[in-house]
């Protein structure tokens, strides 16, 4: 009964209203988020970014494990948007990612309602917009997993949350920054750094102008809080501060990376994916090299590659393309180690194999610090170090205690390795995290079918599923609101075939 009672007191009881197709004995947890244009001053020089519900950051979506979330998303932007959730993984519902290889946009004007699970991961997380670098310009927000009751966690209720948003800022709005690296421009230093959407208090008044309003967090003396940190930044380590500090001393960042550890004999909550007991000694089904390289210019474009890809997003989203039998939508030919051939634009998707242990080496070519992604999965960090990584570097592996993650650094000359349980069904992201590097192409995806097309294993595409590409022809027009700045592509195609097919019913009668 605590368990309905918080909920209630959070008022997000309710009842599916797409479909239920089993959990129904968990609580469902209700949202609305609306992404508009607002105009703020965070760096003292009015700029518009992106709101969600009128505010930047978005608002704190609170839940607790094993609820279903249901998230209407409303788009009021003048382009497309997804909404994704990095780090919640999606247990067999690629459906949900809100990335444009498992789901078509959502146009300007239109909603869509995302319904998914949160299971057995408790902890901090945060939406954001996944297309055309909108990031940098807000719509991002907390997104908060909560222990259920029955679950301890190693520490003392904390008497309060503090949620902190930081991230390196520009005054130049996204479609800005777009033209920028499109024309093949580095996008150089960010203009700061805020916190929750406020800009940096006046410590020095000839570097920071008066006026900028700063954040401010109250805490009672004699209290304990819990402080729970999004780094929703565009690049890692950015502009570097004056040495002494992490980069430099090269040894000590990696050391220290990888001094973070599981503790294999505390019990209570933490990340516990299947295949993790003992994932030491679990053999190795297949081994991928993704090697990064500093953005080159393909076909007259400005592109950033893995193994030599630069990945192309299908106008058919891969998950869509597979249930409607869409031929040439992808390719299935990632390579497992970087081509030797001039660098390409490519479709190429990774063909993993459902059920297998996998070892990813992140080798990073690029000449910033990186941090690499995988969506619908925890990994094990099992090694890091600078120079190239062979066969030998297995030996350097921490097989025991490794910390499970969805997002890893990799720093510029060195290596990570990753492991991974291939048990998640679906087709998942896999990406560089710095939003520009993401931008120009540095991305694929995993494809992971299991071969007995058993119906447990995966949901089905949900009945609001939005069709694009070849599929465009599936998709019902949807009202398109007037508060939405522009109506453009799909929905006014829509509304003109619509009025077409009407104006064609009157001439037959
Ligand atoms: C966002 O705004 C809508 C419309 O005002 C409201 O119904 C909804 O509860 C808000 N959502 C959150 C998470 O605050
Ligand atoms: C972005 O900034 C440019 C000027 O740099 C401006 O023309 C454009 O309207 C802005 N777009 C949005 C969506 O704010
Ligand atoms: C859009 O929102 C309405 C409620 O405002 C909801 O009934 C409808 O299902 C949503 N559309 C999609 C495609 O999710
Ligand atoms: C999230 O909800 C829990 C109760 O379920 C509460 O203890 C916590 O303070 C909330 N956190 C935030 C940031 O709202
Ligand atoms: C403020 O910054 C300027 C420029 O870096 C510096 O010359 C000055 O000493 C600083 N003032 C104080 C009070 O630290
Ligand atoms: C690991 O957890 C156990 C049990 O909670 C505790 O006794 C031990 O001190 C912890 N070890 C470390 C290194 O934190
Ligand atoms: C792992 O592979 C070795 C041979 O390479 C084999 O002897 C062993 O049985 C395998 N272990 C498992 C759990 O499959
Ligand atoms: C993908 O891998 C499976 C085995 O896991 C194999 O049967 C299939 O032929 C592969 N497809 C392609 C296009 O390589
Ligand atoms: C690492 O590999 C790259 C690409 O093959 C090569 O250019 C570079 O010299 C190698 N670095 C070292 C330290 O061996
Ligand atoms: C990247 O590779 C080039 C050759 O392809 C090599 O000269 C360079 O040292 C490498 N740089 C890093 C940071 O790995
Ligand atoms: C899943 O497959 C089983 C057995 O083939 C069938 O009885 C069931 O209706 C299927 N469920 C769905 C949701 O398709």
């Amino acid at each position: 009964m605590a368990l309905f009672g918080s909920s209630y007191m959070l008022g997000l009881i309710h009842i599916p209203l797409l479909f239920s197709l089993c959990f129904a004995a968990d609580p469902f947890a209700n949202f609305q988020l609306e992404l508009s244009y607002i105009t703020v001053s965070p760096l003292g020089v009015p700029q518009q970014v992106i709101a969600v519900n009128g505010t930047f950051p978005g608002p704190t979506l609170n839940v607790t494990t094993n609820y279903n979330v249901v998230v209407n998303v409303k788009n009021k932007l003048d382009e497309n948007l997804l909404i994704t959730w990095p780090g919640v993984q999606m247990r067999r519902n690629s459906w949900q990612d809100g990335v444009l290889g498992t789901n078509c946009p959502i146009p300007a004007g239109w909603n869509w309602t995302y319904q998914f699970q949160v299971k057995d991961q408790i902890g901090s997380f945060f939406y954001y917009p996944s297309l055309n670098l909108q990031r940098a310009s807000g719509g991002f927000g907390s997104f908060i997993i909560t222990n259920r009751d029955i679950i301890p966690i190693p520490f003392k209720m904390p008497d309060g949350d503090i949620v902190i948003i930081i991230g390196d800022w520009y005054i130049r709005n996204h479609t800005a920054l777009r033209t920028a690296l499109d024309a093949g421009n580095d996008l150089g230093m960010p203009d700061g750094v805020l916190i929750n959407g406020k800009g940096p208090y006046q410590y020095n008044t000839t570097l920071v102008p008066g006026g900028i309003d700063y954040e401010t967090i109250n805490v009672d003396p004699g209290k304990t809080y819990r402080i729970r940190v999004h780094n929703v930044g565009e690049r890692q380590a950015g502009p570097l501060p004056d040495p002494p500090n992490d980069f430099y001393d090269t040894s000590y960042v990696v050391n220290q990376a990888m001094s973070i550890r599981q503790n294999g004999s505390a019990s209570g909550a933490r990340p516990n994916p299947q295949g993790s007991f003992h994932y030491g000694s679990i053999n190795i089904t297949d081994t991928y090299i993704l090697r990064s390289m500093p953005p080159v210019v393909i076909n007259g474009k400005t592109r950033a590659t893995f193994n030599g890809i630069s990945f192309a997003n299908p106008d058919t989203p891969i998950r869509l393309a597979d249930q409607y039998k869409v031929q040439g939508a992808y390719k299935l030919d990632f390579p497992s180690a970087p081509l030797t051939g001039p660098p390409r634009v490519d479709r190429s998707v990774i063909n993993a194999t459902y059920k297998g242990f996998i070892e990813v080496i992140l080798q990073n070519n690029d000449t910033v610090p990186q941090s690499f992604h995988m969506d619908g999965y925890g990994f094990f960090v099992v090694g890091m170090a600078y120079g190239n990584w062979t066969e030998n570097s297995r030996n350097t592996y921490d097989k025991w205690d490794a910390i499970t993650r969805s997002t890893v650094q990799v720093f510029p000359g060195a290596w990570t390795a990753v492991l991974v349980s291939l048990d998640n069904v679906g087709v998942w992201n896999l990406r560089a995290e710095n939003l520009d590097r993401w931008y120009l192409g540095q991305e694929t995806y995993m494809r992971i079918v299991n071969p007995k097309e058993d119906n447990t294993t995966e949901f089905p595409a949900p009945s609001n599923v939005l069709y694009c590409g070849a599929l465009a022809h599936l998709q019902t027009p949807q009202q398109v609101s007037s508060s939405a700045s522009t109506v453009s592509g799909q929905p006014r195609l829509y509304l003109m075939l619509l009025v077409v097919f009407s104006a064609a019913i009157l001439v037959l009668r």
